[in-house]
């Protein structure tokens, strides 16, 4: 990015504008994108920005308590709706039909905390490959187009537009936020579900969580990939003790990447490959087995669904 300082100034009075005397309401992830948004938000409008934080039991081990702490001198509501959203996802297990329902369900529950607050504008933390992958038709993205709005907001503001997401990683730096959300992985909006082959329940869920929290802890600080993840892909058979049984099948995925439209996967050492293999399977009871994903995108999305 040319000047980070003035794109932050910029942004700031595009916000102050936009939103005049209005309370000012965005859905914050805990991502950087989101966060760099809240944090350009709060500059701007103070206490009038009222981040909403949406935990739909579908996110990473730990994140509701780390955005509750990092984000708590703001005017931030944490809004339990986890029920809601694995009864939506009951029996649906088309990978389209499951980012609908997870994005309707969304908008729903974000609504309703939105009107408790009375505000009447909506920021956004889009950034440039949301709109074009959206525009494009290749997936439904929730926090893009397409999903119905009840509220009528005065205004969406989305300062992060025009951003690919390593100019937001500056803009998170600049601002000071810390490391920990600047170098933040990306984390796709319907959360772990798409990390789920088929039908989501909680169990599954539960599993993948574990074995995503395994894969980040044994790969981020020294691989620094674009994104690193485990996904639930099946049922297989294994042997634990004697017995021959059916346990899950964990895919493992680590990629590089500049903006998420291509990406290759990393060559990782067998003994790191091996070290969380044997934390899987041995950490999380049900997982039999666990695989390495060497595909590039294209031909494969780097998600899994
Ligand atoms: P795919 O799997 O399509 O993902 O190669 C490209 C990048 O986008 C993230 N992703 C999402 N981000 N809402 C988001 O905000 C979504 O619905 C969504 N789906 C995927 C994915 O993690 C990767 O970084």
């Amino acid at each position: 990015m040319v000047n980070v300082e003035k794109f932050i100034d910029q942004a700031v009075r595009e916000i102050r504008d936009a939103a005049g005397d209005e309370k000012v309401v965005m859905a914050l992830s805990g991502g950087v994108d989101s966060s760099v948004c809240a944090a350009l938000g709060a500059r701007a409008i103070g206490d009038r920005l009222i981040p909403i934080y949406v935990d739909t039991g579908l996110m990473r081990k730990g994140e509701t308590g780390r955005v509750s702490s990092l984000f708590a001198d703001t005017n931030l509501r944490v809004v339990d709706a986890a029920d809601e959203f694995f009864e939506a996802l009951a029996g649906v297990t088309d990978p389209e039909e499951k980012r609908k329902v997870i994005g309707e369900k969304f908008i729903r529950v974000f609504e309703r905390e939105a009107k408790r607050t009375g505000a009447t504008m909506l920021l956004q933390g889009t950034i440039y490959p949301d709109r074009i992958e959206s525009e494009g038709g290749i997936k439904s993205h929730h926090n893009v187009g397409g999903m119905p709005l009840k509220i009528d907001f005065k205004g969406v503001i989305e300062p992060l537009a025009d951003l690919y997401k390593d100019e937001v990683r500056e803009v998170a730096a600049a601002l000071g936020l810390p490391a920990e959300i600047q170098h933040r992985m990306p984390f796709p909006g319907p959360g772990l579900a798409v990390r789920v082959l088929g039908e989501v329940t909680r169990e599954k869920i539960e599993i993948v969580r574990e074995a995503n929290a395994i894969v980040e802890e044994c790969l981020v600080e020294d691989f620094r990939p674009w994104q690193c993840f485990a996904a639930l892909i099946g049922l297989g058979t294994g042997v634990k003790g004697d017995v021959r049984l059916h346990g899950w099948i964990v895919a493992v995925r680590a990629v590089r990447s500049r903006d998420g439209m291509t990406a290759e996967p990393l060559y990782l050492p067998y003994e790191t490959l091996s070290r969380i293999t044997t934390r899987i399977t041995s950490e999380i009871p049900g997982v039999s087995r666990v695989v390495y994903d060497v595909t590039s995108k294209p031909p494969a999305t780097i998600e899994y669904e």
